[in-house]
């Protein structure tokens, strides 16, 4: 563990465990229907990585890369690179770091949805409802693991762009947050 971590919450075997199974779980849901996984970047690259190599069933990839910035009075979101397939009549899948707010997902599934994909759906590594946008309705379909209401760093999540490389996922020391 490196010393700026406080604690490990899901350890790289427990992580590898779950990924294995929701590609299992989705490779028989999804058999026959050639999905398409989109990944929105950067969180998410561990992830989508690990779970694509054991998806046993024909599939493609994409990624997007969405941006929030704040406005007067509110936080917008906006597309920063879109999707290269097209999806008109495709199984989508979003793969997702963390499902927080649920601000972003609900933006992207909405920007997905004019796509007019046969299916979409949302699979997300993390999700940490008592977070959650009472505003926001949406929920995931699959999701790896619950996490409490602490900010998580690790296996593609970071702290000021840092700490996406740790095979691990946990919650930093306090002072390297306040530094
Ligand atoms: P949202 O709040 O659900 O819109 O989450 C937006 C994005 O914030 C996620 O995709 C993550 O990249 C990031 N995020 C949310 N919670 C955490 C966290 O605990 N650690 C690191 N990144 C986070
Ligand atoms: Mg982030």
């Amino acid at each position: 563990m490196i010393q700026d971590m406080e604690k490990i919450l899901i350890d790289e075997q427990t992580l590898q465990a779950k990924v294995r199974q929701l590609a299992a779980q989705l490779s028989e849901e999804y058999a026959g229907k050639d999905p398409v996984f989109v990944g929105v970047l950067k969180g998410v690259v561990m992830f989508f990585g690990d779970f694509v190599k054991h998806f046993t069933e024909p599939c493609q990839i994409d990624f997007m890369w969405i941006s929030s910035y704040s406005g007067t009075n509110s936080k917008h979101m906006e597309v920063k690179r879109d999707v290269s397939c097209d999806l008109k009549g495709r199984h989508v899948v979003i793969l997702e770091d963390i499902f927080d707010t649920g601000n972003s997902l609900d933006f992207t599934y909405k920007h997905l949805l004019t796509k007019e994909p046969a299916s979409l759906k949302i699979c997300t590594l993390l999700d940490k409802p008592e977070r959650r946008n009472p505003n926001v309705t949406l929920q995931p379909d699959y999701v790896g693991f619950v996490v409490p209401n602490e900010f998580v760093v690790g296996y593609g999540l970071d702290f000021n762009e840092h700490y996406r490389n740790l095979p691990y996922v946990g919650v930093l020391k306090s002072e390297v947050y306040s530094k």
